[in-house]
């Protein structure tokens, strides 16, 4: 058997190289547009972090794994062939920042039509709006040398910094195919590969609109808890509940679950909002005003988070940051990435550039030239400095705000980085990662989210 994957991104790349590494018998292709990407795939130097990744690729790359620009010939010779492709946010026309621009799904539909001489296998990979794998169909059917090719959805569940963990033992693998004979076939022989390596009682099939939108919903349902517990930050803070025992409070109940209740600055990845705007849109387009505003309520908390903490880090520096050095721990949207998608640090250092800051940067995986790009800098720009760690990026700063919960800032030598800060050294604690007490007792004034803002003050009942 050999399967190929159209589009060398975070789930391409990683997906096909679980798949080869777990299924030595079968050869996989992963093609990309992007000769730059594919070259990386190709190197030492990964276009991904992601912890293990480099292991399995180093595995399987040369024997039964294999990225190239080659699209159409890696189509030509497989029998399975992934979609996945970037599917953004539409940023134009109908539908603009709301629906999903499938563009690069449908061009993939038109090469795949024009370039399979024998029945496929073709796996929508890539998160989609419910009924895409009808628009593929449609394309193929009108567009091709009238081949029966079989559409399957298979939306990918894993999440960035753990991606190998996900895929080598995902909670479950959701397959959907047409309910027909032929349907069956392809849906059975894709669980075929997954068998190879994931128990089948975690080999979900469905039909193929209800694995469409499980994708969305999953993702949706996600982001919801993130905005439900941080909307309760705020609350703690204003009462001196404490937000991490209440998540540890609510979430010991079962029915509730101890996962996704991190509050946070804010979610970021390139996933989340995507998928919920593309929830609301699809609900208003099938007449669903309600459903979708009650959605776009998960992306509006979301972004009134994020401006809380940067108004909270401007009240408590005199309500001014011009001109004063602010150290910014984290820029990646997660530890353990380097994706700064729709990082939560990408609009907080935008707000403190508006209001004239001078920005020390440090994130142990994020490029200064991808910094740079995501905060829209021109060349001669001197507002912000990218260090090389942590302790440079405190170093004479008012302020240091933890935006990305990476491991070793917990580290660091707080009694050494407070002598070198301006004082009152302030530290914003954007993640809930660093000991508040003993930064206390050092000498910090410490803001965290969810937590009481003068733990030494009793607060008043409200029904005083
Ligand atoms: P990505 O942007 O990292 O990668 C997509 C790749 O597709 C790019 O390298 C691009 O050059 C390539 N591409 C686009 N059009 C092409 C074409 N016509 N021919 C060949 N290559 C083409 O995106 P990603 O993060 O890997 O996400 C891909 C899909 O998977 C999206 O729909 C996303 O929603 C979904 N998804 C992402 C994650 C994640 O963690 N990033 C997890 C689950 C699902
Ligand atoms: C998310 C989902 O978890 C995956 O299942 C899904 O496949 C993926 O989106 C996708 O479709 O792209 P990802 O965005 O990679 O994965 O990472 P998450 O761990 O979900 O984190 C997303 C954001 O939420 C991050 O900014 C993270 O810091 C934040 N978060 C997460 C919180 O603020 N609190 C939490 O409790 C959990």
């Amino acid at each position: 058997m050999r399967i190929c994957c159209i589009g060398a991104g975070y789930v391409g790349g990683p997906t096909m190289a679980m798949i080869a590494a777990k299924c030595p018998h079968v050869r996989v292709d992963v093609v990309d547009l992007n000769s730059e990407r594919i070259a990386a795939w190709n190197s030492k130097d990964l276009p991904v972090y992601e912890p293990g990744l480099d292991d399995i690729v180093s595995q399987a790359r040369g024997k039964n794994l294999f990225f190239s620009t080659e699209v159409r010939q890696a189509i030509h010779e497989s029998d399975i062939v992934f979609v996945s492709v970037n599917t953004p946010t539409k940023t134009y026309g109908i539908g603009a920042d709301r629906a999903a621009d499938l563009r690069h799904v449908e061009a993939v539909a038109r090469t795949i039509a024009e370039t399979a001489d024998r029945p496929k296998i073709i796996v929508e990979k890539s998160t989609i709006p419910v009924r895409t794998a009808e628009v593929i169909q449609t394309i193929l059917k009108n567009n091709g040398m009238g081949l029966n090719h079989q559409v399957l959805s298979n939306p990918e569940f894993l999440a960035e910094g753990t991606a190998i963990r996900d895929l080598s033992s995902p909670d479950r693998i959701l397959i959907g195919g047409e309910a027909n004979d032929e349907g069956h076939r392809a849906v059975e022989t894709l669980a075929g590969v997954y068998a190879t390596w994931v128990p089948r009682e975690r080999i979900i099939t469905t039909n193929l609109w209800s694995s469409e939108l499980s994708k969305l919903v999953a993702n949706a349902f996600l982001a919801q808890r993130i905005s439900s517990i941080n909307s309760i930050s705020a609350l703690c803070e204003a009462t001196g509940a404490d937000v991490d025992e209440v998540a540890r409070a609510i979430g010991t109940d079962s029915r509730i679950g101890s996962k996704f209740l991190k509050a946070s600055v804010g979610f970021g990845g390139s996933c989340f909002q995507k998928d919920v705007l593309n929830l609301t849109y699809l609900c208003g387009h099938f007449g669903l005003p309600e459903v979708s505003a009650y959605w776009e309520q998960v992306i509006q908390m979301n972004e009134w988070q994020k401006r809380r903490f940067t108004s909270q880090v401007l009240k408590a520096l005199f309500n001014t940051v011009c001109g004063k050095r602010i150290g910014i721990w984290g820029f990646a949207f997660k530890k353990d990435t380097n994706d700064t998608r729709e990082s939560p640090a990408i609009g907080v250092c935008r707000q403190l550039l508006a209001e004239r800051a001078k920005l020390a940067i440090y994130d142990p995986k994020v490029s200064a030239a991808q910094i740079r790009a995501d905060l829209g800098l021109p060349p001669n720009d001197t507002s912000v400095e990218i260090c090389t760690s942590a302790e440079a990026a405190a170093d004479q700063s008012h302020a240091v705000l933890v935006l990305t919960e990476w491991d070793e800032f917990r580290e660091v030598d707080f009694t050494a980085v407070h002598a070198r800060m301006m004082k009152p050294a302030w530290l914003f604690d954007g993640r809930n990662v660093l000991d508040h007490e003993l930064l206390r007792q050092t000498g910090f004034r410490v803001r965290a989210i969810g937590k009481d803002p003068s733990p030494s003050t009793s607060h008043s009942s409200w029904t005083a």
